[in-house]
């Protein structure tokens, strides 16, 4: 992608949340806007209100990812930006970390599905854009993780574990296409005011959540968006949109026996509020 010329930008989980607010963040950024989500009402509802496209996605289906770029690319010509941003948290839930049951959702398997819409999602839409990318010189891939990625989220082990190995394979994508012209960013936030922390979109309310998401406060997803593409526009690797994070991260790799007992005394302080 030659910067600041995007002609296709696809947005996944762009019905809701931070994606909702990355489609209208990108609106005179990219020449069309694709609202990718597996909630087609609220992808069209996105899509008309910003006079972008409108596209029923579940990221879990390889075949489905594939056919949308492909069906895209036919249509509106080379994809240079897709942000991977759908994602699932289910929480442990009473159960705890190592049961096979949900935790808030009747999912049977937490894991599984974790695995496929944090992780496999990020593989597919690679597996389909990287060669069209490579063909043509470069492109623009933006994967959405998490601050739980590189540390850890609170009473959600599948969450964590499946954040870290987002940005396990975003590294492998940026350390192997770098040299081809291939961008890659990834995302680690941490708490967002939407519904993955049960915040609805376009409450004025910032409370919500589980496991500490109020300790370093909560971002509106607007600002987090704001945040996402100019530095994944500037052709940053990582992206952290809570100051905190840098400190937590070095902390984390100067001690690691020192940080899992901060965090066991956080999660005291969570269970106890
Ligand atoms: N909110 C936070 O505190 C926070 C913090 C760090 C990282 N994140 C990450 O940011 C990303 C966006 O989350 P959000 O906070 O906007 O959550 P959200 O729940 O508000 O939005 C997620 C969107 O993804 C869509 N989606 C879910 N499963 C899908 C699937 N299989 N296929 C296609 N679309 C699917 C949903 O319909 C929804 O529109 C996620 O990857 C999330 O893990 C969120």
């Amino acid at each position: 992608m030659t910067q600041g010329k995007i002609n296709v930008a696809v947005v996944t989980g762009g019905g809701h949340g931070i994606g909702r607010a990355l489609c209208r963040r990108l609106v005179g950024v990219a020449a069309t806007v694709v609202v990718a989500d597996i909630d087609a009402s609220a992808a069209s509802t996105v899509a008309s209100g910003i006079g972008g496209v409108a596209r029923a996605l579940d990221v879990s289906d390889e075949q489905a990812i594939a056919e949308l770029v492909a069906g895209i690319e036919d249509e509106f010509g080379p994809i240079d930006l897709f942000i991977s941003n759908a994602g699932v948290g289910f929480g442990d839930g009473e159960s705890g970390a190592i049961s096979a049951e949900g935790g808030m959702n009747p999912i049977d398997d937490r894991w599984q599905a974790s695995w496929q819409v944090n992780v496999m999602a990020h593989v597919y839409a690679a597996r389909a854009l990287v060669p069209r990318m490579l063909n043509r010189g470069g492109g623009q891939l933006v994967n959405s993780a998490s601050a739980a990625g590189l540390l850890s989220q609170i009473g959600d082990a599948a969450y964590s574990t499946t954040k870290h190995a987002a940005v396990g394979f975003a590294e492998s994508l940026a350390i192997d296409y770098g040299d081809d012209g291939i961008q890659v960013s990834v995302v680690c936030p941490q708490a967002v005011a939407t519904r993955m922390i049960g915040i609805e979109d376009d409450s004025d309310s910032m409370e919500g959540g589980f496991g500490g998401n109020e300790v370093d406060g909560i971002m509106t997803a607007e600002d987090v968006a704001d945040i996402i593409v100019e530095q994944a526009l500037a052709g940053k690797f990582l992206i952290l949109t809570h100051a905190p994070v840098t400190t937590y991260v070095q902390r984390k790799a100067t001690d690691h026996d020192r940080w899992i007992s901060g965090m066991r005394r956080l999660r005291q302080k969570v269970l106890d509020r």
